[in-house]
């Protein structure tokens, strides 16, 4: 149990009506330390008691008395003040943290549980835009979160590997796929593909005829053409070798792709189903279910030529998904213009008369405008996330070869600092809120960024090398109860709080905040404290402060994704 229950533990002795819930939503930290580390107002009981919450307050605290573990409870206003003993405190959380090691911000909420959690899902033979990136960003880091939970996590990338746009791409090959086109692709698929898409789409409009023909070769590609089916998994597989090259760099892994096209035998399954459950109408010779009167507009379901759509595949999905791994959660991390999309699914799915459509979660995000010229590179205006990584391990180099020239493992050093500093930023802010990115606040050592965290990490690490002692929890807690110490106990007592909110939310956003305050505090600490001194017990206990911080650190970053260097 942490302090903060213990308060509201005792607050809940004396006021019986309150539950510990509600008390632990009660509590306060105040201003400033002379006011005690923790509050609770009493305007609540004001009406129930007649009084004014200044006497409530005092009556309160009397009844309270004194306890354990705090060195006094007091009012102070309409507040009842809580001094945490210090000693106490520190000896309780640090031994706990000792203990518990990794596992310290970790709960066993997920125990026997299996959430789903898609996230990236491309499209083939397109660029990963930025959208791309910050669903890959947050989902990976979600997927960590809920792992650490307990959870069993299946991550899904569902590529976007199937579609009428295949039918383009195919006939656009079958009209000009030169020797010189072919190479071209299997150097550099993504652009090429892309070009290609282009051009068809342009020639459309002077050759009306091509529209049939790409409907015409999607067509053939469900139908199991072997021509269409063999340029469609070439396109597939250079795509997501490219894909698989920027996953790399990130340290992302999958447990399946099964995207789009995993489902197209499964069509006629859904198609059936929906029939029989009388949710299909006629519309000019498409099939679609009707949702006016859920304020949604109504969800085409197969076209006219008898192909399927984004939303059918969806739907195959959710049903496979459901029958496969009996999630408790089926969460997909796609952005906010999908919303319309991911509600007409959701009501067809309740429609279909599956109560697990509300364990569907679509977890949206805002969008990110670039600071001018940011992002842009040689190929216009599409971004390229390998091509944004690049220039974010390439400015890092730049930077450490004027901090540290002489640091060893240079290269590795500036990727995992280059690269983290981009996820870091991705996952600064709550994930709806749109912002501008900046090369000069995301590659910063100073202020609240990734380098700086990192850099307070491999801190950490240094003093823990220097040491020259054994590092237990077998020492004088009396040593932290300066403020710095303290304070910075206080900010690892909160560390489960901050996974909770994460996870509660799907906001990895509480973590970044979370582990950029406590390099502050421990930042603080250590020049207020210096920590390899004579004194042995002085010395041992600080170290057990640090390396306390250390692993909290080292998780933090770990759970949004990011690489953790020794030296930097
Ligand atoms: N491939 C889609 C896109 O790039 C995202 C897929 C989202 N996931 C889903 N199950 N619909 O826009």
């Amino acid at each position: 149990m942490d302090f903060k229950e213990k308060v509201a533990e005792i607050f809940t002795a004396v006021e019986s009506d309150l539950s510990m819930d509600d008390a632990l939503q009660l509590i306060e930290i105040p201003p400033s330390q002379d006011m005690g580390d923790y509050a609770v107002p009493c305007f609540k009981f004001a009406k129930k008691y007649r009084k004014s919450p200044a006497v409530v307050a005092t009556e309160i605290a009397e009844k309270i008395g004194s306890v354990d573990l705090f060195e006094k409870i007091e009012c102070n206003g309409p507040y009842v003040n809580f001094f945490v003993d210090k000693k106490h405190f520190a000896e309780r959380i640090l031994k706990q943290a000792y203990i518990e090691k990794e596992n310290f911000g970790s709960t066993d909420v997920g125990q026997g549980k299996t959430v789903i959690v898609e996230f990236s899902s491309p499209n083939i033979a397109k660029p990963f835009h930025i959208g791309h990136i910050r669903s890959t960003l947050i989902g990976n880091s979600i997927n960590k979160i809920y792992k650490y939970m307990g959870y069993n996590t299946v991550a899904i990338n569902h590529l976007g590997d199937y579609g009428t746009q295949f039918g383009m791409l195919i006939s656009a090959y079958k009209k000009w796929g030169t020797p010189e086109i072919v190479e071209a692709i299997e150097k550099d698929p993504i652009p090429e593909l892309l070009k290609l898409y282009v051009r068809y789409n342009q020639e459309i409009e002077t050759h009306p005829e091509y529209r049939d023909e790409a409907r015409y070769w999607f067509k053939e590609l469900e139908n199991g053409n072997e021509e269409a089916q063999k340029l469609w998994s070439w396109f597939r597989e250079v795509s997501l070798k490219e894909f698989n090259r920027v996953y790399d760099m990130f340290g992302i892994k999958f447990d399946s792709y099964a995207g789009e096209s995993f489902y197209s035998d499964k069509m006629p399954a859904i198609l059936d189903e929906l029939e029989d459950k009388c949710l299909l109408k006629d519309s000019e010779g498409a099939k679609i279910v009707e949702l006016s009167e859920y304020g949604l507009t109504d969800a085409v379901i197969q076209k006219s030529d008898g192909s399927t759509l984004y939303v059918t595949r969806d739907i195959a999905a959710a049903t496979y998904r459901k029958r496969t791994y009996d999630f408790y959660k089926n969460i997909y991390v796609v952005g906010a213009p999908q919303k319309l999309h991911f509600d007409q699914w959701r009501k067809i799915i309740d429609l279909m008369g599956y109560d697990w459509a509300y364990d569907c979660v679509h977890i949206m995000f805002g969008t990110v405008s670039l600071e001018d010229g940011a992002l842009a590179t040689r190929k216009g205006r599409v971004v390229f996330l390998e091509d944004v990584l690049k220039k974010a391990i390439e400015k890092t180099t730049e930077i450490i070869n004027e901090r540290n020239p002489n640091l060893e493992n240079k290269e590795e050093v500036a990727k995992q600092v280059g690269i983290g500093a981009v996820i870091f930023q991705e996952l600064f802010n709550n994930r709806i809120k749109d912002y501008m990115f900046s090369w000069d606040k995301t590659l910063s050592f100073e202020g609240e960024t990734g380098p700086y965290v990192q850099y307070t990490y491999a801190r950490t690490c240094s003093l823990l090398r220097k040491a020259g002692t054994d590092i237990d929890d077998n020492v004088d807690y009396s040593v932290l109860t300066d403020k710095e110490s303290f304070n910075i106990i206080r900010k690892l007592e909160g560390f489960k709080s901050a996974v909770l909110g994460s996870h509660d939310k799907y906001e990895p956003f509480f973590i970044t905040r979370y582990i950029v305050s406590l390099a502050q505090e421990f930042n603080r600490f250590y020049h207020e404290c210096p920590i390899l001194v004579e004194d042995e017990e002085v010395k041992k206990a600080r170290l057990l402060l640090t390396k306390t911080v250390n692993t909290v650190l080292k998780k933090g970053m770990e759970l949004l994704g990011m690489e953790t260097p020794e030296k930097m």
